[in-house]
């Protein structure tokens, strides 16, 4: 059996501005076993951009939005996908790879935005707006999926809705990100009262707050929060574009209004830039850590299932989307 030997000491050099030498001693063991595994199993590490530091930059094979690891999944030439997110990043990773074994370190990892509709749900919606093209977050369930027309993300929300040709659309579950959409394109959208925890707790008061006490500072809004928080905002863009904004640009200081593990992610590499930290954390994506991926690859668990004839039409929404540029 071919062994790796991971040097710790130089993947420490990655974080050693957002992790204390003496909290990285109790993770090497980790770190050196999980590249093991990876090696023996044929795995690769999908790492959402709110992952921790020590598996954004410890671990990961690939880092990116839900758009990007919807993408490298499809690529990704390997047995085994351990997907670092939630739960719907996996199963769209499984829709994209039915041959292979998708695995998730805690089946726990949901979120608020997925668990707000059901594909009945859906079906009552279209019934009750007959002929709207369905277009849906790709954070929902393969079952809702399988009831849309097209799939988006934050990433290419504004694109998937122009490529219909349309003045009407049902934007769902979102409310928020439907809204922010909805200005950006002059479309009418028909919407669902989802939310995501995480966005949804900040307001545009926190923002003159930021302002007032950091001068000059870019501010840039996840499109999943409130639409004055995004009206308060310098800019808007999903996580990866977030991240190239601040790579390309490299303002003075930053404040990303999102999830915390995003700035320590960017300050770790990007150490000239001042990351604001006005964060809410993302208890579904910190359900993942090192010892969970590791567990993950020694026991092969957990595995992401999808029923068959479910997954064909769910498929079909998020190819309709990869296929839009
Ligand atoms: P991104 O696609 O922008 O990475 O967003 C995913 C997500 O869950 C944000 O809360
Ligand atoms: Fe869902 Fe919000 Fe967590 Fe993203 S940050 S996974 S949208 S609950």
């Amino acid at each position: 059996m071919p062994t790796v030997t991971i040097d710790t000491d130089a993947l420490y050099q990655r974080v050693d501005s957002v992790i204390p030498r003496i909290e990285w001693a109790t993770m090497e063991d980790d770190i050196a076993a999980i590249w093991r595994l990876k090696e023996e199993r044929n795995a690769v590490i999908l790492a959402h951009n709110y992952q921790t530091p020590e598996i954004f930059h410890g671990v990961a094979d690939i880092v990116g939005d839900s758009l990007a690891l919807a993408r490298e999944a499809e690529r990704a030439d390997a047995d085994v996908i351990v997907l670092a997110g939630v739960h719907f990043m996996a199963e769209t990773a499984k829709l994209l790879n039915p041959e292979k074994t998708v695995l998730v370190p805690d089946l726990r990892a949901g979120c608020s935005l997925a668990e707000s509709i059901t594909a009945a749900d859906v079906r009552q919606l279209k019934a009750d707006n007959p002929g709207v093209p369905v277009v849906t977050y790709v954070n929902t369930s393969a079952a809702v999926k399988a009831e849309s027309d097209i799939c988006c993300t934050s990433g290419n929300a504004k694109a998937v809705i122009e490529s219909l040709g349309t003045d009407r659309v049902i934007m769902i579950p979102d409310e928020h990100l439907a809204a922010n959409i909805a200005r950006d394109c002059g479309v009418e959208v028909i919407t669902w009262p989802g939310r995501c925890e995480v966005h949804d707790r900040f307001t545009a008061a926190d923002i003159e707050q930021v302002r007032r006490d950091h001068e000059g500072v870019l501010v840039m809004a996840h499109p999943e929060c409130p639409p004055d928080v995004v009206a308060a905002s310098d800019m808007a863009g999903s996580t990866a574009q977030m991240l190239a904004h601040v790579a390309q640009q490299r303002p003075k200081r930053v404040a990303l209004i999102t999830e915390c593990s995003m700035s320590d992610n960017i300050a770790a590499e990007i150490r000239d830039v001042e990351m604001i930290r006005p964060c809410n954390l993302c208890p579904h994506m910190k359900r993942n850590s090192l010892a969970n991926i590791r567990a993950a690859l020694e026991g092969m668990q957990h595995e992401v299932r999808i029923d068959p004839e479910v997954a064909d039409r769910a498929r079909t929404a998020v190819d309709r989307m990869l296929a839009i540029a």
